[in-house]
């Protein structure tokens, strides 16, 4: 049932074309956002999994830790650059991928990938955009990276893994931790649909996009996951790609031990930003754990509550390679288009490199484990 049937919406806000100077933060830019979106899209980009504890839980992790102030260190000439699959990046933070852009923005993807050339920073093309992955591609000279959704049907999966491999992308990141949507209730309580016309336009227009869900009388078992991935299906992706895969939704080091073995180029610590598992574990909670059985095999990104410089620098304390923002970037998207998504990431590099002239550091490599404490709460 749609309970916003009937009631009327407020208006929208126009989108800027200059920034305004109250927005000094990442996370300034969500009010902005809000007043420039209805509330269909709202809950569908803010909403977690349930009651939202895993989406909650992602910021709070970060919070649990305090930095180590380090004074009096020659951190002249020091940078924040790195290597990752093979690309020479400016800074460790990529946008992650994130569907339907066109609800937030009439240019969509097109938009954020502006954005993304502007700053160098790799963006990941969802499976389920708004624009095709070569337009994207053609519009502006951002490193990209492909996210794919697998199913049982290897066909389509192998029809996208070429696409994008011909266009140009980098890398692909196979997304595993959302066989199924799991519990939305803030998008079932708003009625959230796709606005007529808004379609994934990577895949043929005929397909069903929410595979039918369980029919009368038979479970989630016997109906959307029997089109679910398995490792066999991981596998047989490794061996069509010629790209590096990434994993992406490994919160439990057994799975991300299985992972390595299968022979992934890396692994993507995330759970999805709190919007499938509701209580599964917060991502930087999960990282230690991970790095324990990875250890320098393959490089290890994080995503999930990352707002602010600090926590950049608090998961690469704890042994990620880089992080990847979802909602920020989207908020950004909304309220300023391509000049929002490049500003966003330049605020959380700016925030970074205070935090590392702050805390003795350098270069990326000099984040450690010491530079963090384990801190009160709140
Ligand atoms: C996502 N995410 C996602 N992940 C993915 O692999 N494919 C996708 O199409 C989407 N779509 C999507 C839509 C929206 C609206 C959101 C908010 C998220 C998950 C995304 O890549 C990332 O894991 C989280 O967004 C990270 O958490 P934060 O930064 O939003 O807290």
């Amino acid at each position: 049932m749609n309970f916003n049937a009937g009631i009327p919406q407020r208006p929208l806000a126009p989108r800027l074309n200059a920034i305004p100077r109250e927005i000094v933060a990442a996370c300034d830019y969500e009010a902005f956002a809000r007043s420039r979106l209805d509330d269909n899209a709202w809950a569908y980009l803010a909403g977690g999994a349930a009651d939202e504890l895993t989406l909650r839980d992602n910021q709070e992790a970060f919070r649990q830790w305090r930095m180590n102030n380090r004074v009096l260190a020659d951190v002249a000439g020091g940078h924040t650059r790195l290597t990752l699959a093979g690309l020479d990046l400016a800074h460790p933070v990529l946008l992650a991928p994130v569907a339907y852009q066109r609800l937030f923005h009439p240019d969509g993807e097109l938009a954020t990938v502006i954005g993304a050339a502007a700053m160098q920073t790799p963006m990941v093309v969802s499976t389920l955009a708004t624009t095709p992955l070569e337009d994207i591609a053609q519009k502006a000279q951002a490193p990209l990276w492909f996210q794919l959704y697998m199913r049982r049907d290897r066909a389509q999966a192998r029809a996208l893994v070429q696409r994008a491999e011909a266009a140009g992308y980098r890398a692909l990141v196979v997304t595993v931790d959302a066989p199924l949507a799991g519990v939305r209730n803030r998008e079932q309580r708003a009625g959230f649909r796709l606005p007529a016309g808004m379609r994934a336009m990577n895949l043929p227009p005929d397909m069903p996009l929410d595979l039918p869900g369980p029919a009368a009388g038979s479970s989630v078992f016997d109906s959307l996951m029997t089109q679910a991935p398995t490792w066999d299906d991981l596998e047989w992706l490794l061996g069509v790609s010629r790209l590096p895969v990434f994993i992406k939704g490994i919160l439990a080091p057994q799975d991300a031990q299985r992972a390595l073995a299968a022979g992934v180029a890396g692994i993507i610590v995330s759970n999805h930003g709190g919007r499938v598992l509701d209580t599964a574990q917060a991502t930087l909670d999960a990282l230690p754990a991970i790095m324990d059985v990875v250890g320098t095999a393959v490089p290890v990104l994080l995503d999930g509550g990352v707002r602010r410089g600090t926590d950049i620098f608090k998961a690469l304390a704890l042994g990620a390679r880089a992080v990847l923002i979802g909602r920020p970037y989207i908020h950004a998207l909304a309220t300023a288009g391509a000049l929002g998504v490049a500003h966003l990431v330049r605020l959380l590099r700016e925030e970074l490199e205070v935090t590392m002239a702050l805390t003795g550091c350098a270069t990326l490599e000099a984040i450690n484990r010491e530079a963090i404490i384990r801190g009160q709460g709140n």
